[in-house]
């Protein structure tokens, strides 16, 4: 069933686990993740970016029908978010449909900016039911971008910055860069955990749980780690496709007959399904 981030991410965060967030572009990936998280009996979150909005022709409601609908027939509980939000049309427009929370995205502007920003959303968010994450430092390679140099100071979440954000902004949940980067296709990024440490250990009266984005780039030993070092709620977008074009590749150069997009996106939603299942194991705690 339909079910709350915050919820879900309050749960896992109790346990000292993670619950996985996955990012959806068509009916295959959202039905993939629920299927996914049903092998394994454990609750998922699927998230819409404001990117995946831009290729559905700038519209979020088909997608996000097609998200809670899948979402109400699962076994599992599903929480719907929406991811990387820069746009305060689309911010606006997440509670009528359907969606229990967002990341509000102005981790391009200076701290002040971010700042300012952040808590005009978070608090429009909270009067309108949402439960808001933010970003502070910046984890590259958003919109195509050159993975950012990891080690360049200004990428990193700096830990006093992050106190101050969290109580002034009013967030429910902090995006931090601590060594991961979007939209990598290998699995190499390493991780600053005495950063992750420090950070966890700023905020832990707080009780603002720390959110890990660029996650596909991260081993799963990395991974694990992670989530022990404070992370309750961890990112992936980039593997579902890594998972799912190698999939349809090899089966439409093994099946160069084929014709009915239902044989290949089979394939690939099965691979989707694997990979979740497999992540949502190492991050569960
Ligand atoms: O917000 C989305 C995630 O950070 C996804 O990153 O595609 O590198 O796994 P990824
Ligand atoms: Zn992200």
């Amino acid at each position: 069933p339909l079910a709350a981030t915050g919820t879900l991410v309050g749960a896992a965060a109790a346990r000292r686990g993670a619950v996985a967030a996955f990012n959806v572009i068509t009916l295959e990936h959202i039905e993939a993740v629920v299927a996914g998280a049903e092998a394994v009996d454990a609750p998922v979150i699927l998230q819409i970016s404001e990117n995946a909005v831009r290729y559905r022709y700038g519209r979020l409601q088909p997608l996000a029908r097609a998200a809670a609908a899948v979402a109400d027939g699962a076994r599992v509980d599903v929480a719907l978010h929406l991811d990387h939000v820069q746009s305060d049309d689309l911010l606006r427009q997440a509670a009528d449909a359907g969606f229990s929370s967002v990341m509000y995205d102005a981790a391009r502007l200076s701290y002040d900016e971010n700042l300012a920003a952040t808590r005009a959303a978070a608090d429009w968010g909270h009067a309108n039911g949402l439960w808001v994450e933010a970003e502070l430092g910046e984890v590259g390679g958003k919109d195509g971008a050159a993975p950012l140099d990891a080690h360049a100071p200004g990428a990193r979440t700096d830990p006093g910055e992050a106190r101050a954000f969290v109580s002034d902004a009013g967030v429910d949940a902090l995006a931090v860069a601590v060594g991961s980067s979007h939209a990598m296709t290998t699995r190499t990024a390493a991780l600053d955990h005495d950063l992750l440490e420090q950070l966890a250990e700023g905020l832990r009266d707080l009780d603002v749980p720390l959110v890990l984005h660029g996650s596909s780039g991260v081993p799963d030993d990395e991974l694990a780690a992670a989530v022990r070092g404070g992370i309750a709620k961890v990112n992936v977008g980039t593997a579902l496709n890594i998972a799912m074009t190698a999939a349809i590749r090899e089966f439409l150069a093994t099946h160069p007959d084929a014709v009915d997009s239902r044989k290949y996106l089979t394939v690939g939603r099965e691979a989707m399904s694997r990979t979740v299942g497999e992540l949502i194991t190492v991050l569960r705690g």
